[in-house]
């Protein structure tokens, strides 16, 4: 099998567009949301109540912004891919998901409560992405990063690793520590982490799109990807019904520096 090393040279930030520009369907359906508990965690941390200004930087299909909007917050979703959008305008057709991108954010100054970013922050430059976010936010408002990371402890999840080729694809390391990229900007601080597992419950299908759902599975030449994700379901049939997921999922919380 050949490697998919050769699809990263062409750039991160690159992939982290390109990737989400199909599939918006099939991400929706197999990615998990999020822990209620870790969500509950980021509103009281952000100081997040009914009526806040919240913009879901990087939405996607709306995943976190559905579970801030049920809340209470009164969200903004800004996402680049107009097929995620899509879907998104479907999923949560209460709040509007505008175009744009997290190096350029369409939010005048000062005007959001928090920033949220849901499985996203690595696809940012954050060199150009924090200062935005630090921009959009009144004093006193806070960043939230979230991911749901596969927990590659357990020896199931390892092997899935190895088999969808994720060890080599990955864009971090996944349990990467965020808090010092934002640290470094001097722009945020103190970052709170904080970790939750959960574990998700998949039919095969599932299974198999949630790897579909990748980005750099989403890039693969037709026959490469096919021949990934066939053995993608080899092994997934080897794990029962349904499959259960481990995840962890990882919380940064930081407000803007005064
Ligand atoms: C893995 S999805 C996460 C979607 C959603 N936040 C969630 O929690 O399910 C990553 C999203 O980041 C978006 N994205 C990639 N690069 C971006 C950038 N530079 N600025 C804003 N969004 C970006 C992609 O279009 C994609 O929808």
């Amino acid at each position: 099998m050949s490697s998919v090393g050769p699809i990263l040279p062409t750039g991160r930030e690159h992939l982290g567009r390109v990737g989400f520009e199909t599939g918006a369907d099939v991400y929706e359906r197999a990615r998990p949301g999020y822990p209620d508990e870790a969500v509950a965690h980021l509103v009281a941390t952000t100081g997040i109540v009914g009526g806040s200004r919240v913009l879901d930087l990087a939405a996607g299909t709306g995943k976190l912004t559905r579970q801030l909007h049920a809340h209470g917050a009164v969200c903004l979703a800004v996402e680049p891919s107009a097929s995620m959008r899509e879907v998104f305008r479907r999923t949560v057709p209460d709040v509007v998901a505008t175009g744009g991108t997290a190096e350029m954010i369409p939010a005048a100054d000062a005007t959001m409560d928090a920033v949220v970013v849901g499985q996203a922050f690595h696809w940012f430059d954050p060199s150009r992405a924090l200062p935005e976010a630090a921009r959009v936010l009144r004093p006193g408002g806070w960043l939230a990063l979230i991911w749901n990371e596969r927990d590659e402890t357990d020896p199931a999840m390892a092997e899935l690793v190895r088999i969808s080729r994720w060890d080599q694809a990955a864009p971090y390391p996944v349990g990467m520590d965020f808090g010092t990229v934002i640290d470094r900007s001097n722009l945020f601080g103190p970052v709170r982490r904080t970790k939750y597992p959960f574990v998700q419950r998949l039919d095969l299908t599932s299974f198999v799109e949630q790897v579909a759902s990748r980005s750099y599975v989403q890039v693969l030449p037709d026959r490469e990807r096919q021949d990934l994700l066939t053995k993608v379901a080899a092994f997934g049939a080897t794990l029962g019904d349904p499959i259960a997921m481990p995840y962890i999922t990882d919380l940064f919380c930081a407000p803007v520096a005064t």
